[in-house]
């Protein structure tokens, strides 16, 4: 791995830590290089189950929410401007009297996070290196107003939040995937990657499902899915869908699963979900999912399932149903 912007700071000495205290990392993903930081001494906050876990594996302490007070606090800019916002208002509440440093690609926004920082605090350095940029200055109240606005509904009554998949409303694909189900599913079905919820929701309709397993990687999805389907037949999972093994052979397995795990389209993540429901069903079950057009997942499929089937679609997504799953090992 590359030295990172932090590691070139705090080795050329501009930025120093704090001598006691914890050290929150928001968004501190697996791909970070955190190999400056005493692992002792940090927090992690990340809610998405994959880096969190692979971060606890490597030593560190990993939670959902900001615990603090904490004496420094570093903040990894995510994509989505009012999320990373968001994270830096609740930085600097979490780290009166410490220092905020944050780190950003070009392409995840980090030179109008600059701009705007500089507006706001007394910026005490910058660094900038491959592709990116940080910055770091006293934690101040001046950000209080980018505090997120947290769980909203949308029309249809959801709720949802900053950040989760399709926040602003129901997603299409998954609308068409939805209106393509037979009326009867089994009793035991999962929906993978529910997000909010959606899926499941409109699965939760039929009257013979006895049990649907909702599983999402995303806590804050999965925390509206929660507030979505008030219904005591939903048993939630926080949990990456390639590791999670299900309780009972499945039914039917329903997805409309990610297809990035970074900025960049990648079929690998879809295909361990495709892999996943072919273990997860029973010899009899069925895999509905939707998918974006331009993804190849029709090979894996075939080499996982007897018997699939392109049902529906349009120009930008187009829907499967697969049959007499092979049970794929581990
Ligand atoms: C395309 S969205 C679909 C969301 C929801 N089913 C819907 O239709 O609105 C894919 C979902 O998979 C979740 N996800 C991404 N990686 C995951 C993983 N490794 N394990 C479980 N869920 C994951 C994302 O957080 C996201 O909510």
């Amino acid at each position: 791995m590359a030295t990172s912007r932090l590691t070139t700071c705090l080795d050329d000495g501009s930025l120093s830590l704090p001598s006691e205290g914890t050290i929150a990392l928001f968004g501190a993903t697996a791909d970070h290089d955190l190999s400056a930081l005493p692992v002792d001494r940090c927090q992690v906050i990340q809610t998405f189950r994959p880096d969190h876990d692979a971060l606890a594996a490597r030593g560190f302490d990993c939670v959902t929410e900001p615990a603090g007070p904490y004496a420094m606090s570093i903040v990894f800019l995510p994509r989505v401007r009012t999320q990373g916002q968001a994270m830096v208002a609740a930085a600097c509440a979490a780290t009166p009297g410490g220092t905020l440093y944050v780190d950003g690609l070009k392409t995840d926004g980090i030179e109008p996070m600059l701009k705007a920082c500089r507006t706001r605090a007394d910026v005490r350095g910058q660094v900038s290196k491959a592709h990116g940029k940080a910055l770091w200055f006293p934690a101040s109240e001046a950000f209080a107003d980018w505090t997120s606005p947290g769980p909203g509904r949308i029309t249809d009554g959801y709720l949802t939040a900053p950040g989760v998949f399709s926040a602003d409303g129901i997603d299409p694909a998954s609308a068409a995937l939805a209106d393509a189900l037979p009326a009867k599913l089994g009793q035991s079905v999962a929906d993978f990657g529910a997000g909010w919820g959606y899926l499941s929701a409109r699965i939760l309709q039929r009257p013979e499902i006895a049990v649907l397993h909702v599983v999402e990687a995303d806590h804050t999805a999965l925390s509206c899915a929660r507030a979505n389907l008030e219904d005591p037949r939903a048993k939630f999972y926080w949990a990456d869908v390639p590791g999670w093994t299900s309780p009972e052979r499945l039914d039917t397995v329903v997805m409309n699963p990610p297809f990035h795990t970074t900025r960049n389209a990648d079929p690998a993540l879809g295909q361990a979900f495709i892999a996943a429901a072919a273990r997860a069903l029973k010899p009899a079950g069925h895999l509905w999912m939707v998918a974006n057009r331009h993804l190849p997942y029709e090979t894996t499929l075939a080499e996982l399932f007897g018997e699939v089937s392109e049902v529906g679609g349009d120009g930008r997504f187009k829907l499967f149903h697969a049959q007499r799953p092979s049970r794929p090992r581990r």
